[in-house]
């Protein structure tokens, strides 16, 4: 392959770049961007590396969850922490389940650029640019508001560091203790059935650690038992901000874009000679790249090559995003020719963006049904083909929203309307979220038992 640098991926075609209005001014933005101090370290990205490496070798599990988009409208301490609570929740879930390790990575801290089906939205008539994420512009439905302002590729950094900021905090100073395994269940969730379950495997943990002390081994001294390792991720979709913030590693020589631990690369971007693939396949983080239902084997055996043609275990996951009645034709030609190619791969399911359609209401949803159904489908795939089915990937909130449909509380398109605040895609609330980590846990145990 060609030699590459953090620009080389300018002389290949990069889709979904949002056409600023003033290319000195965002010119002299990514300069600004490029002189900041970088938001995660290279060797925290190895660390991810290994972890997932893990996973590759059917040793652990992967976690990747949070918002489609982040706002910036809607970024309190609160907001953050009951976002981290579920996810904690639903890798206790999962570890105590199946009894592994799980990787917990967020979509979180620089999830602000979108892609979109089309380059416009028409409304009455009236024809704009797409809402392209609050990193490019706004989603009110206004000339002003969708023209791609620079500025806020700032603002993405500077939130970005503040949630990181946050995240640390409550990871690495005792929020993430296993002492407070109970406090993450938030009173709407307790009363779920789901909550219930979660419930008694937290009355387990506290007289697991009640013993532990009883025989000496206190907690406190366990980095393991009070902190969590908790790492970022999104999609590398703007290129001109990821190249901002990559950077030399002086340890390795290598770069690393710093942006976020783990950059994954979306269903519209992932073509072979594209700016995307070019990228990424320069920085040394570990990548992920998600494969729908046109992506064919030998597609998926070209990306492995790109992305990872030293075949290092953790470097790549590919999350494939089906739909539930697609998964059981599409899965398993892929997985065969990645296993016989020798490829290591850590492979996850994200069973939210093939399963997206709009209600009578006119709302983007999905049904809780479809989301189980593929993970199904996900895992019977896995299970004919001999791969490990270690990840999962999903959109979700730590707020009671009413986005998706389904679940215990049984949500209909009529409740849509109570609590519908995403600016992108429909995520599951805590309680479905919940759900759906015990539906992945039974499906692994069954798998592996
Ligand atoms: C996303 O993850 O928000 C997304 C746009 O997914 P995909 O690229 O799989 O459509
Ligand atoms: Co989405």
């Amino acid at each position: 392959m060609t030699t590459w640098t953090p620009e080389t991926w300018k002389q290949y075609s990069a889709k979904q770049q949002p056409e600023w209005p003033d290319t000195a001014e965002v010119e002299a933005v990514l300069k600004d961007l490029a002189g900041r101090p970088p938001l995660v370290f290279a060797g925290e990205a190895r660390t991810l590396q290994e972890r997932l490496g893990a996973v590759c070798r059917g040793e652990a599990l992967l976690l990747q969850a949070g918002d489609c988009a982040e706002s910036f409208d809607a970024n309190s301490a609160d907001s953050i922490r009951d976002k981290l609570k579920v996810i904690l929740q639903m890798a206790v879930a999962l570890m105590y389940s199946t009894g592994m390790p799980v990787v917990k990575v967020g979509r979180i801290a620089g999830q602000f650029a979108k892609p979109r089906s089309s380059d416009t939205e028409t409304i009455d008539d009236v024809e704009l640019p797409s809402f392209r994420g609050h990193i490019v512009n706004d989603v009110g439905f206004s000339a002003d508001s969708r023209v791609a302002d620079p500025a806020r590729l700032l603002q993405a950094y500077n939130q970005s560091a503040s949630t990181l900021n946050l995240l640390r905090a409550f990871t690495q100073g005792g929020f993430a203790n296993l002492n407070r395994v109970h406090a993450w269940n938030q009173e709407f969730v307790a009363a779920s059935p789901a909550g219930e379950r979660y419930g008694q495997i937290a009355d387990g943990i506290t007289e697991a650690l009640m013993f532990m002390k009883a025989c000496g081994v206190d907690p406190d001294h366990h980095p393991s038992l009070h902190e969590v390792e908790f790492y970022t991720s999104h999609e590398a979709l703007l290129l001109g901000y990821e190249q901002a913030l990559t950077r030399l590693d002086t340890l390795t020589d290598t770069w690393y874009d710093c942006s976020a631990h783990m950059l994954w690369i979306g269903e519209r971007t992932r073509e072979l000679d594209g700016a995307h693939l070019e990228f990424l396949r320069g920085v040394q983080n570990p990548l992920g790249c998600k494969l729908g239902p046109t992506a064919t084997p030998e597609e998926a055996l070209a990306i492995c090559e790109k992305l990872n043609p030293e075949r290092i275990e953790g470097r790549l996951t590919l999350i494939t995003r089906f739909g539930a009645d697609k998964i059981a034709d599409g899965l398993p030609p892929l997985l065969e020719a990645v296993r016989d190619s020798g490829h290591p791969v850590v492979w996850a399911s994200d069973p939210m963006h093939g399963n997206t359609f709009t209600a009578p209401s006119g709302r983007k949803t999905r049904h809780l049904d479809a989301v189980m159904a593929e993970l199904n489908g996900f895992f019977d795939a896995h299970a004919a083909a001999g791969t490990w089915a270690g990840g999962i990937h999903v959109e979700l909130t730590g707020d009671d929203v009413t986005e998706c449909l389904g679940g215990a509380a049984e949500l209909t398109d009529d409740d849509l309307a109570v609590r519908y605040e995403t600016m992108c895609d429909p995520r599951l609330n805590a309680a479905q979220s919940l759900d759906l980590a015990f539906l992945v846990a039974e499906r692994l145990r069954d798998n592996n038992g």
